[in-house]
C-alpha cells in the first residue's frame, strides 16, 4: 500500500517562482510514489483574510489553475477544498480539548504571522481572533483525518507539524491508538530568495516573479532587481555570489550559459543589462510551456472545477472512515 502524503495551501494569491523551486517541484516529484491529497486551505485562509471572502474564492480556482500548470496530475493528486470537508472543522472541536492556549500563543509561526498582521491583530496581538490563534489546530485535523503520514512543507510550517504531532499523541494516549503522527518532508530547496536579495520570496514583500507574470512584467522586476552594489560601471569585476540576478540564473540558466556569467562577471566583462535580459530570456524560456498548460484550463474552467469536485469526492470518503473509528474512540458514536 502507498503512503498518504497530504500537504495544503493558502488560496491568498497566485503561486509564484518560491512555491515552484521550493515545494511545487517536490510535489510533481511525490505525486508518482504516494497517495496524496493536496489541500486548497480555504478555511485557514479566511483566519486571517475574514473580511475578504471574494479574494479567498478567487483564490481558490487560481492557485489550482497555477498546481496544474506546473504540472500536478489531476488523475495522481486529489486537489480538494478545506471548506466543503465538514470533518475538519468536527476535529478540530475535538482536538481543541487537547491543546493549551499558552501552547497556541508560543507557537513560532503563529507568533510571527501575528506580528505581520498588525492592522488585523493589533500591535501586540491584543486583537488576535480566536479562529486565528486556534488555526494549527485545525491543521492538525486537515492532516490526521486523512491519516497523513508525510507532510511535505517548508521549515516556517515545523512548529505547526510538531505541534500536531503532539496533539495526536495526547489524543492516542487518551482514547487509544487512533491516529497516525504525521512526519514532515522538507524538500531540498524550502525557501527561494526575493529579487531584493530578502532571504523570503513573497507576495506581501513584494519581491516575487509570478507564473503568470507576462514579459513585461518580468522585465521590469528583474530590471530592478539587485545586484552586486560594488559594481558602478560596466567593466568593474564584481561577485555574483552577492547579486540577486546571478541567484535567479543558478535557477534557470543551463549551465554552461551559468558558469560563462558567473566568470565573465568575476572578470568584469559583462554588464549588468546584458546579464539581465540574458535573465529574462531564461526566465521566459522557463516558463513558457507552464504557461501554456495553464492556458488550456484558463480557458476550460469547468475542467478545473471537475477536477476540484472529484478530489473532494474522494477527500471527503477518506475523511468520513476516519471519523467513524474518532467518534467509536471517543464514545461518541451514537
Ligand atoms: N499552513 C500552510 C501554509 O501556510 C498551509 C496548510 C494548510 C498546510 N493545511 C496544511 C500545510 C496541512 C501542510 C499540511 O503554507
Ligand atoms: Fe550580477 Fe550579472 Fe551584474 Fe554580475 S554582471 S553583478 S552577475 S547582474
Amino acid at each position: 500500500m502507498k503512503k498518504t502524503i497530504l500537504t495544503g495551501l493558502r488560496p491568498t494569491g497566485n503561486l509564484h517562482l518560491g512555491h515552484l523551486f521550493g515545494a511545487g517541484q517536490n510535489y510533481v516529484k511525490l505525486q508518482n510514489d504516494y497517495e496524496f491529497f493536496l489541500e486548497i486551505a480555504d478555511v485557514q485562509a479566511l483566519t486571517d483574510n475574514f473580511n475578504d471572502p471574494e479574494k479567498v474564492r478567487k483564490n481558490v480556482y487560481e492557485i489550482t489553475t497555477d498546481l496544474l500548470a506546473i504540472g500536478i496530475d489531476p488523475n495522481k493528486v486529489n486537489i480538494f477544498i478545506q471548506s466543503q470537508i465538514s470533518e475538519i472543522a468536527e476535529l478540530t472541536i475535538f482536538f481543541s480539548n487537547l491543546v493549551t492556549i499558552s501552547r497556541l500563543y508560543r507557537n513560532p509561526t503563529v507568533k510571527s504571522e501575528m506580528a505581520q498582521k498588525k492592522e488585523l491583530f493589533g500591535n501586540d496581538g491584543e486583537s488576535i481572533t480566536y479562529g486565528f490563534l486556534g488555526y494549527p489546530v485545525s491543521q492538525a485535523a486537515d492532516i490526521t483525518i486523512f491519516s497523513g503520514e508525510l507532510v511535505p512543507v517548508g521549515d516556517d510550517q515545523l512548529p505547526l507539524l510538531e505541534q500536531c504531532r503532539e496533539i495526536v499523541r495526547k489524543f492516542n494516549n487518551i482514547y487509544g491508538n487512533t491516529l497516525i503522527e504525521p512526519q514532515p518532508v522538507l524538500s531540498e530547496t524550502t525557501r527561494i530568495k526575493g529579487l531584493d536579495g530578502n532571504d523570503k520570496m513573497g507576495k506581501s514583500l513584494g519581491n516575487a516573479i509570478f507564473l503568470v507574470d507576462d514579459e513585461e512584467t518580468i522585465t521590469k522586476k528583474v530590471m530592478g532587481a539587485v545586484t552586486d552594489p560594488s559594481k558602478i560601471k560596466k567593466d568593474d569585476p564584481a561577485n555574483p555570489d552577492i547579486c540577486m540576478v546571478y541567484y535567479y540564473h543558478n535557477l534557470v540558466t543551463p549551465k554552461e550559459e551559468l558558469e560563462t556569467v558567473c566568470s565573465e562577471c568575476k572578470k568584469g566583462t559583462r554588464g549588468c543589462v546584458n546579464c539581465k535580459k540574458q535573465l529574462i530570456k531564461n526566465l521566459n524560456e522557463f516558463l513558457k510551456p507552464i504557461k501554456e498548460r495553464r492556458k488550456q484550463y484558463e480557458e476550460n474552467p469547468e475542467i478545473v472545477k471537475d477536477i476540484l469536485e472529484k478530489g473532494t469526492n474522494i477527500a471527503k470518503k477518506r475523511a468520513t472512515e476516519n471519523m467513524n473509528k474518532i467518534k467509536e474512540a471517543m464514545k461518541i458514536d451514537y
